[in-house]
């Protein structure tokens, strides 16, 4: 007899009743289940940003990295290809992998000896006749099925199948290409290193506040001040910038208006054409009259679901450990060929978003405060309406906002719920 599916029986997802057009309801930050939830609907799905390819330059060179709960090793085979190892030996479960990188061609659980190739098979295992001899078994370490890069940016998703990663990304390719195309070379690299922040918060609030223009003056109006730094009028209630939702969960701080406005080279970058001559020269002669354009409208500040953020000159990786913590990971964006502001790129990161960063503990300390909050019963919502009464469609078919919106944040809830009723 064949089965009968009776649609009620099919246990409907946790968030279904939490998320209406304009509020979320608090118990998504704070609810041990719905984290359960995102772990298998989001996390082991979805693409989720690992790293970049310029952290493993070499045949042999390995990185560990987060995966959500997922201790993985970002390894490159002698064949120049990227592996995303699940660090678990496949005898008694130990972590196989001790150091953070290196350069190995396999490695060793240091149990029982057991011993795998830097692709994941299993070597040898030692005392090999209690299996009935060599190549009798046929374990390996977990991978992560489906591994990709786009211009160097390194994604992982733990399912078989599914979207590719470009129809993943959709859109915010175009942002990866505006970041990538600030470099003489065309090419990006984040081998400078990540500080890991650990956050008491859920990650939902990192990802939401990534594209929210509507807290700087705020919450950064004091390192603003003291900086003289300009930044807090590209989110004023003045400013021509916009917040676009570009699909797929992905959210913008488009600035370019703004610069655009002013027209003058290097100025998103604080600095002047002169100050960085060699870099100047090396665009111009790169890109030609395109050069301008390219210097005038900076780098993008581009949030992509569910875990990357592109805040113009540094990356941050979002990965979750717990309903109640997460952990952010920073480092400062460096251009190939760019040696002029690389450095440049290094210091300013310190200051912002290194141990004692300024604008990373800003921001950290709302996150941390705003999951205080939730936890409190009354009122059960958050409210995202923002801009909701004025929120247009652009000529490419996104949905726009001023630069203070909540448009982003609604473009994040709205993939988020489409992934957790899938
Ligand atoms: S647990 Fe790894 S070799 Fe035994
Ligand atoms: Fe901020």
């Amino acid at each position: 007899m064949p089965t009968v599916i009776n649609p009620d029986a099919v246990p409907k997802s946790l968030v279904s009743e939490l998320i209406r057009p304009s509020q979320v309801h608090g118990s998504l930050y704070t609810d041990p289940a719905i984290f359960a939830e995102e772990l298998t609907k989001i996390w082991f799905k979805t693409w989720v940003f690992v790293g970049h390819e310029s952290e493993v330059p070499e045949p042999n060179d390995y990185v560990r990295k987060q995966m959500a709960t997922q201790d993985v090793v970002m390894t490159r085979d002698r064949d120049g290809d990227i592996h995303l190892l699940i660090n678990r030996c496949a005898h008694r479960g130990l972590q196989v992998c001790d150091d953070q990188k290196g350069n190995s061609s396999s490695f060793r659980c240091p149990y029982h000896g057991w011993t795998y190739r830097n692709s994941g098979e299993l070597l040898g295992y030692p005392y090999n006749k209690g299996y009935g001899g060599k190549g009798r078994l046929e374990l390996g370490m977990g991978k992560v099925p489906r591994v990709e890069s786009y211009r160097g940016f390194v994604f992982g998703s733990m399912a078989d199948d599914g979207p590719s990663l470009l129809e993943h990304l959709g859109a915010a390719t175009g942002e990866i290409d505006r970041l990538a195309g600030l470099s003489p070379k065309g090419e990006v690299s984040l081998d400078a290193g990540w500080l890991p922040h650990k956050t008491r918060a859920n990650w939902k609030f990192l990802a939401e506040n990534e594209t929210d223009g509507y807290h700087p003056q705020f919450v950064h109006g004091s390192i603003f001040g003291v900086t003289g730094s300009p930044i807090g009028a590209l989110y004023s209630d003045a400013s021509t910038a916009v917040t676009r939702a570009l699909g797929n969960g992905h959210s913008e701080n488009d600035l370019r208006p703004e610069f655009r406005k002013f027209a003058e080279p290097m100025r998103w970058f604080g600095t002047t054409p002169e100050r960085v001559p060699n870099y100047v020269a090396a665009m111009r002669e790169a890109y030609g009259e395109d050069a301008e354009r390219r210097m005038i409208e900076g780098a993008p500040h581009v949030m992509i679901f569910p875990n990357l953020f592109i805040a113009e000159i540094q990356v941050f990786n979002i990965q979750p450990n717990a309903a109640n913590e997460c952990i952010s990971y920073a480092t400062a964006v460096q251009l190939r060929g760019g040696a002029e502001l690389n450095r440049r790129m290094i210091s300013q990161s310190i200051g912002s978003v290194g141990p004692a960063g300024m604008l990373l503990a800003d921001d950290t300390e709302m996150y941390e405060r705003n999951q205080q909050g939730v936890s409190m019963l009354d009122p059960e919502w958050l409210d995202v309406r923002r801009g909701l009464v004025r929120e247009t469609t652009d000529e490419d078919g996104f949905t726009i906002g001023a630069a203070t919106d909540e448009t982003g944040m609604r473009g994040f809830w709205k993939q988020y719920r489409a992934l957790m009723e899938a």
